[in-house]
C-alpha cells in the first residue's frame, strides 16, 4: 500500500493533493495547524486510511517530534512507497530588507526550509533500513530563481530548498538509493497565499498591482488543476529525482 503525508493539507494546494490522491486510493496523512474536515469525510467515503496530525512546522521540536511518530506509523505497515509532500508555505513577512520583523523572518525559513529539511532527512534515515522507497516532493517557487522586491526572504528560502532539493538527489544517485526527491514550482494558484500578497501595502511590495491584475484577469490556477498534474507526473513513476519542475512543463506537455 502507498503512503502519502502531506504537510499544508488543510487548504490550497495541499488540500487538493490530499483529495487527488485520496481518489486514487492512496493512504493519506495530513499535517497543519488546523484539520480540514472535508478530507475526513472524503476518506469515510472512500474508505481510505487518513489521519490527520496536528503541528506548528515553524516549531522544530514539534516538527521532530510529529515526524518521528507519523514515520514510526508509517513503516510499521511494511507500505510499497512513501509518497513526501512538503507542500506547507508562507509568503510572509513582505517587506523591503530594512523594515522586517525579526519574528516573521525567523517563521517564513523554518516552516519553507528547514522543516522539510528536517522532515525529509528523517524518511530517508527511515527508509535506509527498509525496502521501502520514498518519493519526497518540495513545493518550491518562482521567486526561488527570480527576485522579487518585498519577497526577500520568500525568495530565499525557496531558493534553498531548490539547493536542497539538487543536494539531496545527488547523495541519494550516489547511494544507488530507490528513493526520490525533486522540486515543484506550481504557477499562481487562487489560494489563500495569494489573497495574503493582494492585502499587503504597496510600499513593502512594488509589484502589487500586477498581483491584483492576476486575480481580476482570472489568471490564477486552480489548485485542483496543479494537483493533478503533479500527482499524475508523482504517480508515473517518471519523476527525474533532482529536477525543479515548473507547472508550465507538465500542463504544456
Ligand atoms: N499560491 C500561489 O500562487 C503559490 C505560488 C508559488 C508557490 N506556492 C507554494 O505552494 C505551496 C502551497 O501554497 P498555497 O497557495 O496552497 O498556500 P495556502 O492556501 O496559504 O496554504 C498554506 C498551507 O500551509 C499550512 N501552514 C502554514 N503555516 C503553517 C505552520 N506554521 N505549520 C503547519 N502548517 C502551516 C497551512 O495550514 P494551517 O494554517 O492549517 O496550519 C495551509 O494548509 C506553498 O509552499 C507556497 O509557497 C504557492
Amino acid at each position: 500500500m502507498k503512503y502519502a503525508i502531506i504537510t499544508g493539507a488543510s487548504k490550497g494546494l495541499g488540500a487538493a493533493i490530499a483529495k487527488r490522491l485520496m481518489n486514487e486510493e492512496i493512504s493519506v496523512i495530513s499535517v497543519s495547524r488546523t484539520e480540514n474536515k472535508e478530507l475526513r469525510k472524503l476518506a469515510l467515503e472512500k474508505g481510505t486510511v487518513y489521519k490527520h496530525f496536528s503541528c506548528n512546522l515553524a516549531l522544530e521540536k514539534e516538527v521532530q517530534e510529529v515526524f518521528m511518530e507519523i514515520s514510526h506509523f508509517i513503516f510499521q505497515k511494511d507500505p510499497s512507497e512513501i509518497l513526501l509532500f512538503n507542500n506547507a508555505g508562507v509568503v510572509d513577512p513582505i517587506h523591503t530588507v530594512g523594515n522586517l520583523d525579526q519574528t516573521p523572518v525567523i517563521r517564513n525559513v523554518q516552516i519553507n526550509l528547514i522543516a522539510p529539511i528536517l522532515i525529509t532527512n528523517i524518511f530517508f534515515n527511515k527508509a535506509q533500513h527498509t525496502e521501502t522507497k520514498v518519493q519526497a516532493v518540495n513545493v518550491t517557487s518562482g521567486a526561488a530563481v527570480r527576485s522579487i522586491e518585498g519577497w526577500s526572504v520568500y525568495c530565499s528560502s525557496k531558493a534553498g530548498l531548490n539547493m536542497f532539493t539538487q543536494t539531496a538527489a545527488l547523495e541519494q544517485a550516489e547511494l544507488k538509493t530507490q528513493n526520490k526527491i525533486i522540486a515543484f514550482s506550481p504557477g499562481i494558484m487562487d489560494t489563500d497565499m495569494q489573497a495574503t500578497i493582494r492585502s499587503s501595502s504597496k510600499d513593502a511590495f512594488r509589484d502589487l498591482d500586477q498581483f491584483k491584475g492576476y486575480k481580476e484577469n482570472n489568471m490564477l490556477l486552480p489548485a485542483e488543476t496543479v494537483a493533478d498534474a503533479l500527482v499524475d507526473l508523482v504517480l508515473s513513476g517518471d519523476a527525474e529525482s533532482g529536477k525543479v519542475y515548473h507547472i508550465n512543463d507538465l500542463l504544456n506537455k
